[in-house]
């Protein structure tokens, strides 16, 4: 799997997630296996433009997450490829843009999804980048607009045509947001159509889907919420696609990636300007993880509110120890 000069380890990739998939969190998924590919949350073309600090703290990154790709939003065709330079010079691997994202807040500055909606806007945007930077410009958008706006196979060809060098197609429209089931079928069509290789994205939560998808005809998966749930499951998706059983995860497994994430968390550079306490912005994060990570865990709820009930990091790694190693505590009393 190639996208431009860019090889990827393995087909199968963390979703661009924002407010989830920061480096810390994109860093430890990596060191467990399987992932070809990191996206980072989507970063503000005008932000990174105007060069403020927020901004740029998004698109920060570290060596080991490499090939890394960038995501940014905007719809002016100057600012993006203004942005996609700024990018490069950060010395990510690939810039991608947001066509998909259908919050108003993103998509009433004509960016995000609503792009999908001028697809000649969306081509402009695309070719401005791509003759801007030597880096891979890739996109990632949505199904359409809405059911009588399905257009992605239309605009895969117009971003292919424009330079793009890869697309990954989230099977869902803006409208749906995440309600009904991802279409498969359209991101299968949409790679059969196009020279350039196509992610597909959505309702993958077990390693045996991410292997069927990729076997559907795409040339990679992305995978989001799957991931929340189950840092491991891109390890056990590259298992089981090389004939391997999937490795098991052991509640010990479990609890052990929450406390690597709060030490992570604490060694990485925050906005000081920020309304909270680095400590409190840990608190945040973990409880944001939390409502995903303990879906389909016995008794997650209980951990669930446990988490958001805790109010400092000491009592937060108490939560966990006692929640994934309770002999632990059997010993101590
Ligand atoms: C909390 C959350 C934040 C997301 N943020 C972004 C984003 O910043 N950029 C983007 O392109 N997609 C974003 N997405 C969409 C995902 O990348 C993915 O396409 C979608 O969730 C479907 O895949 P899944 O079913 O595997 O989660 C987000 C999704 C979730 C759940």
């Amino acid at each position: 799997m190639q996208i431009g000069s860019v090889k990827l380890p393995s087909p199968f990739a963390i979703a661009p997630m924002a407010g989830m998939t920061d480096s810390a969190f994109r860093r430890l998924v990596k060191r467990h296996g399987g992932c070809g590919l990191v996206v980072t949350e989507m970063v503000s073309s005008e932000g990174l433009v105007r060069g403020i600090d927020r901004t740029l703290e998004y698109a920060e990154y570290t060596e080991e997450e490499r090939p890394i790709s960038i995501q940014i939003f905007g719809g002016d065709p100057d600012k993006m490829a203004a942005a996609a330079q700024i990018v490069e010079g950060m010395g990510a691997d690939i810039v991608d843009v947001n066509m998909g994202c259908p919050v108003p807040k993103i998509a009433k500055h004509n960016a995000g999804c609503s792009l999908m909606r001028e697809p000649e806007q969306a081509a402009s945007v695309i070719n401005a980048m791509t003759r801007a930077v030597k880096i891979p410009v890739t996109v990632k958008m949505r199904a359409g607009w809405n059911d009588a706006e399905r257009n992605a196979p239309r605009l895969a060809k117009m971003v292919e045509d424009a330079g793009a060098a890869a697309i990954a197609v989230h099977g869902r429209t803006a409208a749906q947001s995440y309600s009904g089931s991802a279409d498969w079928e359209l991101v299968a069509r949409i790679a059969d159509d196009v020279r350039i290789p196509v992610f597909g994205s959505g309702d993958c939560v077990e390693p045996e889907q991410i292997v069927d998808k990729l076997r559907s005809g795409v040339d990679g998966v992305l995978v989001g919420r799957g991931v929340l749930r189950n840092p491991w499951i891109l390890a056990q998706a590259e298992e089981l696609a090389a004939g391997r059983p999937a490795r098991d995860v052991t509640l010990d497994d479990r609890g052990r990636f929450l406390l690597d994430y709060i030490d992570m968390l604490k060694h990485e550079r925050v906005d000081e300007t920020r309304a909270t306490s680095h400590d409190k912005w840990i608190v945040n994060k973990l409880r944001a993880l939390a409502s995903w990570y303990t879906k389909g865990l016995d008794n997650g709820s209980h951990l669930r509110t446990a988490i958001n009930s805790a109010g400092s990091l000491d009592q937060l790694r108490e939560i966990i120890l006692n929640f994934f190693s309770p002999a632990r505590f059997v010993l101590h009393v």
